[in-house]
C-alpha cells in the first residue's frame, strides 16, 4: 500500500512544464480500490533538470568528511554543456543546504532553491548564460541525507571507528551531491576527500590500495556514469588483491574472509568478457561493508558494494557477485532511460548473472538459481497490483523505489531466456555483445531494444515474432503462457524429501546428503507454509536450522518460524533483525510478525530497538509495514 501525496508545483517553471502530468483531484469518497498511489507532478524522469537545456558532462567534488557532524561539506563543480541559448541550469537536491553558487568567470551566480516535494527533494535553478562553461555550489549536507548512513563504532565488525556508506540508487545521490538526477544524463568525475586520518576513503573511482598520511584522497572516474552510481564510503578499511584486477576492501578482520569467499571474482570477469565483450571499468573490486548495508549488493562502478551477510564460508552464495559484475555491461554500460524501464537494468542482469553461473558452476547450478529466482517471483504476484506486473512500469510520480521488485528481475530475465530460446543460444549471444558495444555508455529505452531486437536478430533470422508475444511480456501481468519454465532435476528430489518430512518421516530418515545451499533452500521453500511448531522442533533438531551460519538459510527458516509461531527461534530471530539491514531479509519477516497482534507486538518491540541502526532505505520500507510514526 503506498500513501497518497499530493504536493504542489515547486515553482512556477516546473508547473508549466509539467502540467500534463499534474494528478486530477482523486476522488477518496467514491473510490472501490484503495487509494495507494504516490502521484507527484515530478517529471516521469523523477529529476526536476532540463538536460536537454543545459547538462552536466563532469562532475568535481571536493568535500571534507565530518564524522561529528555527520556531514560532508566543500563544494561540487560542475562543468556543462549549454545546448546553445539556456539561461538555466536546473539541478536537484534533497536535505542539501547551499551557501554560494559561483560561475566559472568567477561571478556569484543568482539561484534558487524551489519547494521540496518529499523524495523527489528541490529544484536548484541557477542562472548562467549561454557561454557559462562551469558552476560551482559550496554546500553541506544533512546528517539525515538518506542515501548516506554514518555509523558508530559499535555498528562495526572493529568496533574501534565509524564508518560512513552511501546508497544513491535509484534517486539518492541528490541527497549528497546537487546533481542532474536522472539515469538519462551521464558524467565523468573527480574527487578529493578529505577524512580523519586513520580512515580510508573510496568511491565508485579509481581507489586507494592503502591509508594516507594525510587522511587526503583523490578520485577519478573517466568514464561517462549517470548519478546513481555515484558512491562513497569512509573507514578502517584494508585491500586485497584478488587476480589481475581484481580485488577486495574490508575492514581488516573481515578482510581474508572476504578474499577467500571472492576467490572466483577473477573467473567470472573472464566469463562475462568471454560472452559479452570486454569490461571496460578497468579495475572490478568489491567492497565489503557493515551489515546495516540495505541491499545485498550494488554496482557501484569500479567497486561493487556488498552485504557481509553473504559470505557463509563455502562461497555458496556468490551469484550475487556474479549479478553485480554483470551489471559493468547491462546498466551500468548500456543504462535504463528512465526508471519506468528498469528491467533492461535488472531483467538483463539477472539474465547474465545465470550465464556466469553457468558458465562457472554448471547448468545444474543454473537452474537452480532460475528456479528459486522463479519462487520469489510468484511471491511478488501474491501481492502486487497487476500494473506492477509489467516489464514496462509506471512509475510516473512514484518513488522509484517501489517498482523494485522480483518482476523487472525474474519477469525480465525469463522474458531473455524466451528470447534465446527462440533465436538459439549462438544467435542471441552475437545479438547481445553487439548491442553493449554498439551502445556502451549510453541509455536504452524499452522501445529501442525492441525495435534493435527486431531489426538484427528477428528478421534477419526469419523468426516469427507473433511466437513470443511481446506485449504480454511488456504490457502485460503475471506470466505469459509461453514463458520457459527451468527445471532443476536435483530439486525434484528435494521436493519428495520436503513432503516426506511434512507427512510425518522422521527427519533423520530424510535423504540430504551433499545438499547445496540451494537445495535446503529449496527444501525450507517446500515445506507446507503450517507445517507446525513440533514438525519445526524435530526439524531443527536434526539439522539446526536456527543455528545455521548462512544467512539465506537461516532468513528462510526464520519466515517459517514465524508462520508457525515456533518459539524456540524466536531469540535467533530477534538477534538476526537487530543485527543486520537487508532490506530482502527484514521485509518479509517484518510483514509476517504484523500479520497477528502479538507478532505486532514483538515486531514493534524489536523494531524500537533496531530501527537506529537501520538505512534510511530499509527504515521507509519497515515504517510503512509497522505503520510506525
Ligand atoms: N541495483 C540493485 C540494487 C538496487 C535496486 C538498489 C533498486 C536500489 C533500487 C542491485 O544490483 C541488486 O539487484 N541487488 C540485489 C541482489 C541481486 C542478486 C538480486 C539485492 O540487493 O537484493
Ligand atoms: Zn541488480
Amino acid at each position: 500500500m503506498k500513501k497518497l501525496l499530493m504536493v504542489a508545483c515547486a515553482f512556477a517553471l516546473a508547473c508549466q512544464q509539467t502540467t500534463k502530468e499534474m494528478p486530477t483531484t482523486t476522488d477518496t469518497t467514491t473510490a472501490t480500490t484503495p487509494v495507494t498511489e504516490q502521484r507527484v507532478s515530478v517529471p516521469p524522469s523523477h529529476s526536476w533538470s532540463r538536460p536537454e537545456e543545459a547538462a552536466v558532462e563532469h562532475l568535481t567534488l571536493d568535500l571534507g568528511v565530518d564524522f561529528t557532524k555527520k556531514q560532508l561539506a566543500g563544494k561540487a563543480t560542475l562543468r556543462i554543456r549549454n545546448s546553445g541559448s539556456a539561461n538555466k541550469l536546473v539541478l536537484d537536491t534533497r536535505d542539501l543546504t547551499i551557501s554560494r553558487v559561483t560561475r566559472d568567470d568567477g561571478t556569484a551566480a543568482n539561484y534558487r532553491v524551489g519547494d521540496v516535494q518529499g523524495t523527489f527533494g528541490a529544484p536548484l535553478e541557477i542562472d548562467i548564460t549561454p557561454q557559462t562553461k562551469s558552476v560551482t555550489i559550496e554546500y553541506v549536507s544533512s546528517p539525515n541525507a538518506a542515501a548516506l548512513q554514518w555509523l558508530e563504532p559499535p555498528q562495526t565488525a572493529g568496533k574501534k571507528h565509524p564508518f560512513l556508506l552511501s546508497q544513491s540508487q535509484s534517486i539518492l545521490a541528490r541527497t549528497w551531491v546537487p546533481i542532474q538526477d536522472t539515469p538519462s544524463v551521464r558524467f565523468t568525475y573527480d574527487a578529493t576527500l578529505r577524512v580523519p586520518k586513520e580512515l580510508m576513503a573510496v568511491m565508485s573511482a579509481s581507489n586507494p590500495t592503502a591509508k594516507s598520511t594525510d587522511g587526503v584522497y583523490k578520485f577519478s572516474m573517466p568514464q561517462p556514469i549517470p548519478s546513481y552510481l555515484l558512491a562513497i564510503s569512509v573507514g578502517d578499511l584494508a585491500f586485497r588483491s584478488l587476480g589481475r584486477n581484481t580485488g577486495v576492501y574490508a575492514e581488516p578482520s573481515v578482510v581474508e574472509r572476504a578474499a577467500s569467499e571472492f576467490a572466483d571474482t577473477q573467473k567470472m570477469v573472464t566469463a562475462a568478457e568471454e560472452l559479452y565483450g570486454p569490461y571496460r571499468w578497468g579495475r572490478y573490486d568489491m567492497l565489503v561493508l557493515p551489515p546495516s548495508f540495505p541491499f545485498g549488493g550494488m554496482e557501484n562502478p569500479r567497486l561493487t558494494f556488498l552485504t557481509p551477510t553473504m559470505i557463509a564460508g563455502d562461497r555458496s552464495l556468490v551469484s550475487l557477485i556474479a549479478h553485480e559484475l554483470a551489471h559493468s555491461w547491462s546498466g551500468n554500460l548500456v543504462t535504463n532511460a528512465a526508471w519506468n524501464d528498469f528491467w533492461l537494468n535488472e531483467g538483463f542482469t539477472t539474465y547474465i548473472e545465470r550465464r556466469i553461473s553457468e558458465k562457472l558452476y554448471g547448468k545444474d547450478h543454473a537452474e537452480m538459481l532460475w528456479t528459486l529466482g522463479l519462487k520469489e517471483l510468484r511471491d511478488d504476484f501474491e501481492t502486487l497490483p497487476d500494473a506492477d506486473e509489467h516489464l514496462v512500469l509506471n512509475l510516473n510520480g512514484r518513488d522509484p523505489d517501489e517498482g523494485a521488485t522480483q518482476v523487472p528481475y525474474e519477469k525480465g530475465a525469463l522474458f531473455l531466456r524466451l528470447i534465446e530460446q527462440t533465436a538459439g543460444r549462438d544467435k542471441f549471444d552475437a545479438f547481445l555483445r553487439k548491442y553493449f558495444d554498439d551502445h556502451a555508455f549510453q541509455t536504452m529505452t524499452t522501445d529501442r531494444f525492441i525495435q534493435l531486437l527486431r531489426e538484427r536478430l528477428l528478421v534477419p533470422n526469419r523468426i516469427d515474432e507473433t511466437a513470443l508475444q511481446m506485449s504480454a511480456w511488456l504490457h502485460g501481468p503475471g506470466l505469459p503462457p509461453n514463458a520457459p519454465l527451468p527445471k532443476s532435476e536435483a530439486f525434484v528430489t528435494v521436493e519428495a524429501q520436503a513432503k516426506a518430512a511434512a507427512s510425518g518421516a522422521a527427519p533423520s530418515m530424510l535423504q540430504t546428503t551433499g545438499w547445496t545451499t540451494q537445495e535446503w533452500l529449496h527444501f525450507l521453500h517446500s515445506l507446507p507454509k503450517d507445517i507446525g511448531a513440533e514438525k519445526m522442533a524435530q526439524l531443527d533438531q536434526q539439522f539446526a536450522f536456527t543455528k545455521s551460519g548462512n544467512n539465506e538459510i537461516l532468513a528462510a527458516w526464520l519466515e517459517l518460524a514465524v508462520d508457525n509461531r515456533y518459539e524456540a527461534a524466536y531469540p535467533a530471530l530477534e538477534q538476526f533483525l537487530t543485527s543486520q539491514g537487508r532490506r530482502k531479509f527484514l521485509k518479509p519477516l517484518y510483514t509476517k510478525l504484523a500479520a497477528t497482534p502479538e507478532g505486532l507486538e514483538r515486531a514493534k518491540q524489536i523494531y524500537a530497538k533496531a530501527r537506529p541502526t537501520y538505512h534510511s532505505v530499509s527504515v521507509q520500507t519497515i515504517d510503512e509495514i509497522l505503520k510506525w510514526q
